[in-house]
């Protein structure tokens, strides 16, 4: 079906949390605990295709007990960030790579694409009628834009109907620790994707997939977990929820390559790309826990860190796996990496030179 011109409605939330009750929120700031008074929705069926877009009070879905998305898991989501910029304006940074990744996403999981412009204006148009809602100071307004089969079926195929929907959450740190760096557990026992099989696409079930290793790794007092390779049980691949960059001796960077198996980070493939405006040398090429291991105790690893919307940047300090652990950079965050999360950060906060023009002002 060709999707005709979709104007959003507006209906505005008439109980809005209180300004006083939402400034003592942002006193505290978790992650994903706190949540905006609107959202933006768009409804998907086979005869009509995209329609019914507004913006309404944030309110819960009536679900069919049939509904697909509850019993073969299709749905797919996506995470970015609005910051307040230094003049006060909201700013989102690289909004049109979520829309894009979003339907890449959409592909691997037969489902309808969501043209890139409604998939933006859908995000615009949220962040507007909630820019009170992004926080000052070092927090930030996190958007999930999702979309799960709504249709009420059990057969086993695509569904005919989805809602897409995009809710707002002021955030402060990822991390409970804050700046602190961040340990990881490493495990062969589980794996996060297989060739062939769903790990580059942003769905629900990979996530799902992932809380067992996650909850490992808790047990074992990490932060994350850092998956290996589904073949070999031998390559770093990523963490449960962000990628992975090594800072080498000879002062180049590494980081594993996207095989399908990885999300294409839009943190990781913006920091190759700061980095290389560095002058500094970046490889995109598979890297062994083996090597990580050895390296970290010889030296020649000098520096590793976590990357992705949520956590920004985060050094890793500590790596556990079963049987042991060792430390990079003597458990502290190294030069480099805080190098690189300041350069990317005073970015995303409209606070010095986009030379790339990855920041949109709305
Ligand atoms: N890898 C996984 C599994 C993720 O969930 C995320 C977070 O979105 C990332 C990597 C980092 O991606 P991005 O930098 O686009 O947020
Ligand atoms: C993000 O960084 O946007 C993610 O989706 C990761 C998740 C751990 C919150």
């Amino acid at each position: 079906v060709e999707t005709a011109s979709v104007d959003f409605t507006f209906h505005p939330n008439s109980n809005p949390m209180p300004e006083a009750d939402r400034l003592k929120a942002f006193e505290n700031l978790g992650f994903g605990t706190l949540f905006s008074d609107h959202m933006a929705v768009i409804r998907w069926s086979m005869d009509r295709g995209w329609h019914g877009a507004e913006i309404t009070a944030r309110a819960p879905f009536p679900v069919d007990p049939a509904s697909a998305v509850l019993h073969y898991a299709q749905e797919i989501f996506e995470g970015m960030k609005a910051y307040r910029s230094a003049e006060g304006k909201a700013v989102l940074f690289r909004p049109e790579e979520n829309a894009r990744r979003f339907n890449e996403s959409a592909r691997r999981m037969s489902m309808p694409e969501l043209p890139e412009d409604l998939f933006l204006q859908a995000v615009e148009k949220l962040v507007q009628a909630d820019a009170k809602w992004i926080p000052t100071g070092e927090g930030s307004l996190y958007l999930r834009p999702f979309m799960f089969a709504s249709e009420a079926f059990l057969g086993v195929r695509p569904a005919r109907e989805y809602i897409f929907c995009v809710i707002a959450s002021p955030v402060g740190p990822y991390f409970k620790g804050g700046a602190k760096p961040v340990t990881i557990w490493a495990t062969a026992k589980y794996t996060r994707a297989a060739p062939g099989g769903t790990g580059a696409a942003k769905c629900g079930g990979n996530y799902a997939a992932s809380l067992v290793a996650q909850a490992e790794a808790q047990a074992q007092g990490c932060d994350q977990v850092v998956f290996l390779d589904a073949a070999e049980h031998k390559w770093v691949e990523e963490l449960g929820g962000m990628n992975v960059f090594f800072v080498m001796d000879d002062g180049s960077l590494v980081t594993p390559p996207l095989g399908g198996t990885i999300l294409p980070g839009i943190t990781r493939n913006s920091l190759i790309t700061l980095a290389r405006d560095e002058g500094l040398t970046v490889h995109e090429r598979p890297y062994s826990f083996e090597d990580w291991k050895a390296d970290a105790e010889s030296g020649k690893v000098k520096e590793a860190f976590a990357c992705g919307t949520a956590a920004v940047v985060a050094g890793i300090g500590t790596v556990k796996f079963p049987g042991g652990e060792f430390k990079i950079n003597g458990g502290e965050t190294g030069e480099v990496t805080l190098k690189l999360r300041e350069k990317l950060v005073s970015i995303q906060r409209g606070q010095s030179n986009d030379q790339h023009n990855w920041v949109q002002a709305i």
